[in-house]
């Protein structure tokens, strides 16, 4: 039995697993068992309890889907942020070594400052603008000492789970009868079920072959654009008249500098596992069936 610890479960990406694994959406070739923990239940601070409880159950994968994700907040709330997206690896690494088990960590594109105009790939320079990028650059060197580490980086995630950009344009749009949304910040928007789907695919894949593809790899969706024409296609799928006007970021200011072009380039990703990514208007479609039945 393959044992897999899910930390973080109930947030965007969490819960797209547990809802994947609970709904048999994925076939494993051998058989799994999922733990899935959140603060209340397994609070990756507690570095002594989490030490016990990892050691105690021996996993074969660990996947990291806990983090401090509120961007702007970050700004002001540095201590924290660093304490989970860093600290906190640092715990589940410390937790681990010497062990057998792989370690499957995820980040994101704010580790770029975004001053590129083509897509970047895994080797590129970093140089996060935000407390949040900084942390999580952290928490993925701490990860990659560890050797049996992947990181995954994704960018503009959203999911019927939890808050986001996409079910907060759904929902504004129904209130407003125009939106602002700057058009000058370009990235590829990542439907969480996709990833989660794909994180189960590498799973598989590690199991059956007996190899894990340790190092970094970059994740979205297929595709790019910019807030401005996420949040258009969101109104029209959203069967609103709500306006919206595409802004300059200088004209919405935020405590937190994002980078201007974060689009990951997913070569890697797409030849290591075979994959077929869906483009974003796709997943978006996915997204909206999903969000209705919910
Ligand atoms: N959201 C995005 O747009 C985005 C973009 C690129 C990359 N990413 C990365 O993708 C990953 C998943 O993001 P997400 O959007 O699914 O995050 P999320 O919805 O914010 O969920 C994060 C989860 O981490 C949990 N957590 C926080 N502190 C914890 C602790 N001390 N111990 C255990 N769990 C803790 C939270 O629980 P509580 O609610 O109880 O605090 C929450 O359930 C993260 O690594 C994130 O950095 C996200």
């Amino acid at each position: 039995m393959i044992s897999i610890l899910v930390t973080g479960a109930n947030g965007q990406l969490g819960s797209e697993i547990k809802n994947i694994y609970k709904t048999n959406l994925f076939k494993f070739e051998k058989p799994v068992n999922f733990e899935f923990t959140d603060t209340s239940t397994l609070d990756l601070t507690n570095s002594t309890f989490l030490k016990k409880f990892i050691q105690d159950h021996s996993f074969d994968f660990i996947v990291n889907c806990a983090a401090y994700t509120n961007v702007d907040l970050a700004e002001s709330d540095k201590e924290k942020a660093t304490e989970i997206n860093s600290v906190c690896v640092k715990n589940i690494v410390e937790a681990i070594e010497n062990s057998t088990t792989k370690f499957i960590h995820i980040s994101t594109d704010y580790v770029f400052d975004g001053k590129n105009h083509f897509p970047y790939t895994e080797e590129m320079h970093t140089n996060p603008t935000s407390v949040y990028g900084i942390s999580k650059l952290e928490g993925e060197n701490i990860a990659l000492r560890y050797d049996k580490t992947m990181v995954i980086r994704t960018s503009w995630l959203y999911s019927t789970y939890g808050k986001n950009f996409a079910k907060t344009i759904h929902k504004l749009c129904k209130e407003k009868e125009f939106l602002n949304v700057v058009f000058d910040q370009i990235g590829s928007p990542t439907y969480a079920k996709d990833l989660a789907h794909v994180i189960f695919q590498i799973i598989d894949q590690t199991v059956k072959e007996n190899q894990f593809n340790n190092g970094i790899y970059h994740y979205s969706n297929e595709g790019v654009c910019s807030w401005y024409d996420f949040a258009k296609i969101i109104v029209k799928k959203s069967g609103s008249e709500c306006k919206v006007n595409p802004i300059e970021s200088k004209d919405y200011p935020t405590p937190a500098k994002r980078p201007f072009y974060s689009v990951l380039n997913k070569g890697k990703i797409k030849q290591t596992f075979n994959l077929e990514i869906p483009h974003w208007q796709e997943s978006l479609n996915e997204f909206f069936k999903n969000l209705n039945n919910n």
